[in-house]
């Protein structure tokens, strides 16, 4: 959701909440603002659509000073326009805001009848209000805004200066995500990591219910209700550079071409044995713990839903313990049954995701075990769940998630194994067959990933297609869903996602000549089952887009065009099939000329139910 940065130091505030912006304008882009601080006062500039406009505004209309705070903005109360850009002022207070609050129209309305008049639509705008009002009951800045923040029903991250104490800035966390940034006589609040890579790698995170309070080059941790609490610096080992294009035209692009790398990283460090078993050292569940459950539940949004349906394949495959996949906002107000033998596995990039998030509370409050699978290490799920497995896919700033998904897979390939191994599920011979398919898997995907031009001129075909149908079956079903959610989210062609099987009973119905159909057809136990449903396309006039395994000759002779992979462990065609299809929705949003990194009404991390 939205974007925040802070700065307070000893240089100019303007370039460095700027920059800090940039790298978190996958979080929201409707609309932009920024307010610094010099002996005079405060400068705010805010205005309406992406970041660059704001970057035009304040190059002709320059703000100064050491202290200041940003804002870049996903709408929830109040649609994209000026006048709803945080920050947000009321008398001395100014402040921008992340999260919701839910009690704002009782708040609003009591301020209404004291005389406040609101110049925006949103629920940030009582906050200011709120403190200014507190402020002029006779209570310092700090004391005004603790009095205030334990009246907010709902979530906040907030950053809050105020005119009135020009050297004093203060963040605040609730229910969505802030990071603390230590520079040398400088600190740096930002709602992200990449916001502050480029001035340091020396974080804090705050947790809900937490105040960081900068003060004439001093920080203090604090709670809310005033008692001062130690919190521990981390080292973060992200380059700087891995929040940077590299070159490419497009993060998604890049972020496409690291997935051999980002693969490997989480593989990395897992293999024992001489390479022949799996060592999870984050997992933090002991043998007696792992053997205990009789249920897995694997909770996930968006992108993290469909490597979770992989998942269910592989556990239930190898392990034989019954694995439910939910969505996480279904999952957390449907009553699952829960027990003490319940393992909850929730999936996510960001560790943030509200819903995700909340599902893994519930699961645990309700006596699961809750492991988390995570690319950012300290995020929310990172420091609440029982243990983790890391995906180390680096920093990704495309808002369409691509090598995030291929290292959740291989995340749940190795915990599959680990699982397996202590079931003794699976056979030594087979566990050191998986194992080395998953250390061969990397170089497969570079292979895949030549297939660059080829697949850049079957998108032509797609481009002029109204609704497009993704294919497949088995393990291969989620990738379906995948392919056809990538092609959704950035060229805006409506796709779906089908298990080939289930086409017959509603789908086919769309199929004719107008409707590209995108079938995975690989050499597993349903592979000619998959060749069937595809006759069956062809035989109605549609035309068929087979990923299939090298050299098929049966896909080939039958499909308008082929995109031939590398055969891999069956278990890990996924992998391999999700690149050429993120390809594809990338060389088909290039061409039509949408904005692939941001796509419209997308925003990368959700951190509102
Ligand atoms: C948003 C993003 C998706 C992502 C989903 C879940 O919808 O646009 O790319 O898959 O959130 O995010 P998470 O960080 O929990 O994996």
């Amino acid at each position: 959701m939205c974007g925040i940065v802070g700065y307070i130091g000893n240089r100019d505030a303007a370039p460095i909440i700027l920059g800090g912006l940039r790298r978190l304008e996958y979080r929201g882009y409707d609309s932009a603002g920024i307010c610094t601080f010099d002996g005079g006062g405060v400068q705010i500039r805010r205005c309406e659509g992406k970041l660059a406009n704001l970057e035009r505004l304040v190059a002709d209309e320059p703000v100064r000073g050491a202290i200041g705070i940003g804002h870049t903005r996903w709408a929830t109360h109040g649609r994209p326009a000026e006048n709803n850009a945080h920050p947000h002022k009321a008398g001395p207070v100014v402040l921008v805001h992340n999260g919701i609050i839910e009690n704002h129209p009782e708040l609003r309305n009591a301020l209404r009848e004291d005389g406040h008049r609101f110049r925006s639509e949103t629920d940030t705008e009582v906050i200011a209000h709120l403190i200014e009002q507190t402020m002029r009951g006779g209570h310092d800045f700090e004391a005004a805004v603790r009095r205030v923040l334990r009246k907010l029903k709902g979530a906040y991250a907030l950053c809050i200066v105020c005119e009135s104490e020009p050297d004093v800035l203060i963040a605040a966390r609730k229910g969505s995500p802030l990071v603390v940034g230590l520079g040398t006589g400088e600190f740096f609040v930002a709602s992200d990591i990449p916001a502050m890579l480029e001035h340091t790698r020396q974080v804090v995170y705050l947790d809900d219910e937490e105040l960081a309070v900068f003060r004439q080059g001093f920080v203090s941790f604090s709670t809310v209700g005033g008692n001062l609490v130690e919190k521990r610096a981390r080292q973060i080992d992200w380059s700087p550079l891995a929040a940077e294009k590299g070159g490419y035209r497009h993060f998604m692009l890049k972020e496409i071409h690291e997935q051999p790398t980002a693969l490997r990283d989480t593989i990395a460090g897992t293999l024992t044995e001489g390479e022949h078993a799996v060592c999870l050292d984050d997992l933090r569940l002991s043998d007696r713990e792992l053997a205990s459950f009789e249920r897995i539940y694997i909770i996930a949004c968006g992108t993290s839903w469909h490597a979770a349906m992989v998942g269910k394949y592989l556990i239930e495959k190898h392990c034989r313990i019954p694995v439910e996949v939910d969505i996480a906002s279904e999952f957390r107000y449907r009553n699952p049954v829960i027990t003490q033998e319940t393992l909850l596995i929730a999936i996510s990039q960001s560790g943030e995701t509200a819903d995700t998030l909340g599902a893994l509370r519930e699961g645990r409050a309700r006596g699961a075990r809750g492991i988390a699978i995570c690319n950012v290490v300290g995020s929310s799920m990172d420091r609440e769940a029982d243990g983790i497995i890391f995906t180390h896919a680096g920093p990704e700033i495309g808002v369409a998630s691509t090598k995030a998904f291929v290292t959740q897979l291989a995340a749940l390939y190795l915990f599959t194994i680990r699982l397996s191994q202590t079931l003794d599920t699976i056979d030594r011979g087979e566990r050191r067959t998986m194992i080395a398919d998953l250390v061969r898997l990397p170089s497969l995907v570079e292979e895949v990933l030549g297939l660059g031009s080829l697949i850049e001129e079957i998108a032509h075909d797609l481009l002029k297609a109204r609704d497009v149908l993704y294919l497949a079956r088995g393990i291969n079903y989620p990738i379906a869903l995948e392919g056809a959610l990538k092609l959704k989210e950035i060229s805006y062609i409506h796709a779906e996602g089908y298990a080939a099987g289930e086409m017959k009973h509603g789908p086919i119905a769309l199929i004719d000549e107008g409707v590209p159909v995108v079938m995975l057809v690989t050499r597993d136990h349903s592979y000619e089952k998959v060749l069937a449903n595809m006759e069956e396309v062809i035989a109605r006039g549609g035309r068929v887009i087979g990923l299939c395994t090298e050299g098929d000759k049966e896909v080939r002779s039958r499909a308008t065009a082929t995109i031939e992979l590398p055969a891999a462990g069956p278990d890990l065609m996924p992998i391999l099939l999700a690149v050429p299809l993120q390809l594809l929705a990338y060389h088909v949003a290039v061409l039509k000329g949408t904005d692939v990194d941001q796509p419209r009404n997308l925003a990368k991390s959700v951190t509102v139910e």
